[in-house]
């Protein structure tokens, strides 16, 4: 029997065991880590912490096989003989969410921490606003959600040839439900780390308050880059100054998004401002790699690399801690064959064996960097994106091999995609996870007429 995430060290008794439940114990080791032995005499769980705990039961659960993934049921009760002795290799295991593009009812949010919790991930990135939608509830500018949260339209596929779908999109989150996902997040482990976009990916809250703006104009129904940014007035920096604090208070997490991506023509000042506001705060600012051009960041500025690699080696040597996260491996919403069927098909081809064959740490980076390289996400956009279901489509069973690569030794397994055939898909069944089957999409997964933009 294998595991997924493959563990440091796993003996496989060979027989099963009665299961009559578990017992932990804490002992010394690296964090999350923790070691497993099922035999005769029971399940003892030597955890390290208690997110080696809570590593181990997820471990447990896939030992106990697919029907412990059923929210009810008959349950298992055997278990195979074995020991495990695991930890994690990186600890920043996340998933960025574009909720902004497309909302995402928050049940299908806490759905998400479910899953990142049963593939051992523990950061949740959700990418909260953008220029087609807000839906972060501020108490202090309730336009934010009152013009912001909704588009009249949506571009229907790629921008350059896909017409509209004629109905309105929208959604947002009041404070007491994202109190609630970080809850019940930070009950499993995971932490939830807000991104509010500035200055670029703006639009909505320029609609909602046009003098934050350069120029005017409503919630964006298009996707692409948007000329229409942040002005530098001080009054504006002083409005994000307020959204971040309401945002800090929400959300507790030592690191806070404040994007920096794609900001046509911005000179960073109001980047530079938000970090510096947000170190004064006791937390840290966490944006994309174009921050690195914004002019000397704060200590503790954390940069998700993005771009290609490049970016994080900069700012590994210019002392900033670093998440890989390069378009080309774990953007998931990129397509995930070559075949002209992918349902809207956009960027590179990036196949589950693409993304499990990536290695997150460049042969660039010696190590001797005064930053460090605290681990990697995958990037779930949702511009082509526009339900759970589809979510499910994009990432799964890309973010299994995600998982594996983040959480497992370097070195590659050639046998993961059929311990995942055998082992993992029929646990994400078991969960209702609507994967891409290994052979390609369901007939009823196809989107047939709507474009895309290959790369
Ligand atoms: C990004 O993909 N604009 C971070």
């Amino acid at each position: 029997m294998n595991l997924l995430p493959r563990p440091v060290s796993y003996v496989d008794g060979g027989r099963l065991c009665e299961y009559r439940g578990w017992e932990t114990v804490l002992v010394d080791g690296p964090p999350g880590g923790y070691r497993l032995i099922s035999s005769d005499d029971g399940v003892l769980i030597e955890a390290h912490d208690a997110e080696g705990e809570m590593n181990a039961l997820q471990t447990l659960r896939q030992l106990l096989g697919p029907q412990a993934f059923r929210a009810a049921g008959e349950k298992p009760s055997v278990i195979p003989a074995c020991e495990v002795v695991d930890h994690p290799r990186f600890a920043w295991r996340g998933v960025m969410l574009d909720v902004a593009r497309h909302f995402l009812p928050k049940r299908e949010v806490l759905r998400y921490v479910e899953l990142l919790s049963a593939h051992k991930l523990n950061v949740l990135h959700l990418h909260l606003t953008d220029d087609q939608g807000w839906r972060f509830e501020c108490k202090r500018y309730p336009k934010l959600t009152e013009v912001g949260s909704w588009r009249e339209d949506s571009r229907f596929g790629d921008r350059r040839s896909g017409g509209m779908t004629g109905r309105p999109h929208g959604g947002f989150y009041p404070q007491e439900d994202l109190r609630e996902i970080v809850e019940y997040a930070r009950a499993r482990h995971i932490t939830v780390v807000p991104e509010i976009d500035v200055p670029g990916h703006s639009q909505a809250a320029i609609a909602a308050y046009p003098e934050l703006g350069v120029h005017g104009g409503g919630v964006w129904t298009d996707w692409g880059i948007n000329e229409r940014v942040l002005n530098t007035e001080e009054s504006t920096v002083d409005f994000y100054r307020n959204v971040f604090d309401e945002l800090m208070d929400v959300f507790p997490a030592e690191f806070i998004g404040l994007g920096g991506d794609e900001a046509p023509g911005h000179d960073g000042e109001i980047v530079r401002a938000i970090a510096k506001h947000l170190v004064r705060n006791g937390r840290r600012p966490y944006g994309w790699d174009e921050v690195l051009d914004s002019g000397p960041l704060p200590a503790g500025t954390v940069v998700a690399s993005w771009r290609g690699v490049e970016g994080g080696v900069t700012a590994l040597r210019e002392g900033h801690d670093v998440v890989m996260c390069p378009e080309e491996f774990v953007y998931l919403d990129y397509r995930q064959s070559d075949s002209p069927g992918e349902p809207i098909p956009v960027g590179t081809v990036t196949t589950l064996e693409d993304v499990y064959a990536w290695e997150p740490v460049p042969a660039e980076v010696t190590g001797d960097e005064p930053g460090r390289l605290l681990g990697a996400q995958a990037n779930i956009w949702t511009e082509h994106l526009d339900s759970a279901r589809r979510v499910d489509y994009a990432a799964f069973p890309r973010l299994a091999a995600f998982a594996e690569v983040v959480w497992s030794p370097a070195e590659k397994d050639p046998g993961f995609v059929e311990r995942l055939r055998e082992h993992h898909l029929p646990r994400l069944d078991a969960l209702g996870v609507e994967y891409r089957p290994l052979t390609g999409p369901h007939p009823w997964q196809l989107l047939p007429g709507v474009p895309g933009f290959p790369r």
